[in-house]
């Protein structure tokens, strides 16, 4: 499948303010991306209008998807298009069992409208096996009671469940402990066994180590200042964000 996320000129308002101011970013299929940014510089902004979170306004600028204007699409046909996101701070609905909640999730994005119940059960028992969960996970009600690192790989186990064809993972590793960001990694390179292209929001190196990003872009005040690959978050480690904006100016000398 050749989807390929362009991302355009993008500004988005919230309650009239400013957020995002001016946003490029082009994901090719089978690519994987990361971006960091300071607290409040715009990242789940851009995520939650990937997904069509009514509270953002587009004030300017385009997104297309394999070709479609993303703009123009409710978040329901946009999942169906094979967008995925693994919220920063995921909800609990209690009351809807997690098996209930997938279920409905996988047919909600099946061309049939319905997915085969017993494949169904099989994928979603060879999923939780894969991320090491606990089956007994698969009846209690949606991240109700679950411990943040619980949310966190309740996230992927949607993810392996929707095979979607772009994802966006926007602090997935916070709140997880060593050996769950190694399992979660696990489960996200398994999806790249099938074309499948990756955006991922991160404070830290780790999960980079692990999913190995060719492209990094840092977002700072609601624009891409600067655009590289991997060996920029060595830097960003070392000197903070203050050297970001001397670099991207550097950068943009030499573009000119
Ligand atoms: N409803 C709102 N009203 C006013 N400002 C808002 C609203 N929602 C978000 N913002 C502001 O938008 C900015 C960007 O927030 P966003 O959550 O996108 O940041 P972030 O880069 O994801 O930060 P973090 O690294 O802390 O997750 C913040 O300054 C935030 O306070
Ligand atoms: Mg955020």
């Amino acid at each position: 499948m050749n989807k390929e996320l362009i991302i355009c000129d993008l500004h988005v308002s919230i309650d009239g303010s400013p957020i995002l101011k001016g946003v490029n970013l082009d994901i090719k299929p089978g690519e994987v991306h990361a971006l960091m940014g300071p607290n409040g510089s715009g990242k789940s902004t851009l995520s939650s209008v990937l997904m069509g979170h009514p509270a953002y306004e587009v004030t300017k600028g385009s997104i297309t998807f394999g070709g479609e204007d993303l703009l123009d699409l409710a978040p329901e046909e946009r999942a169906r298009l094979g967008m995925f996101l693994a919220f920063q701070y995921p909800v609990a609905i209690p009351g809807v069992n997690v098996s209930k909640f997938l279920k409905s999730a996988a047919d909600a994005i099946h061309p049939d409208g319905k997915v085969n119940a017993t494949d169904f059960l099989k994928d979603l028992r060879a999923n939780m096996a894969y991320l090491e969960m606990d089956a007994a996970f698969a009846n209690r009600g949606l991240n109700e009671g679950f411990s943040g690192g619980e949310k966190k790989r309740m996230e992927i186990l949607q993810m392996l469940t929707l095979k979607p064809h772009l994802a966006i993972m926007d602090e997935t590793d916070s709140g997880l402990d060593i050996d769950a960001l190694r399992v979660v990694s696990k489960g996200v390179n398994k999806l790249m066994d099938e074309p499948f292209s990756l955006l991922v929001i991160t404070h830290y190196e780790r999960i980079l180590e692990y999913l190995k990003p060719k492209f990094l872009h840092i977002l700072m005040d609601g624009r891409v200042v600067l655009s590289g690959g991997p060996e920029l978050v060595k830097q960003l480690e070392e000197k903070g964000y203050d050297w970001v904006k001397e670099a991207a100016a550097k950068q943009q000398s030499a573009a000119v």
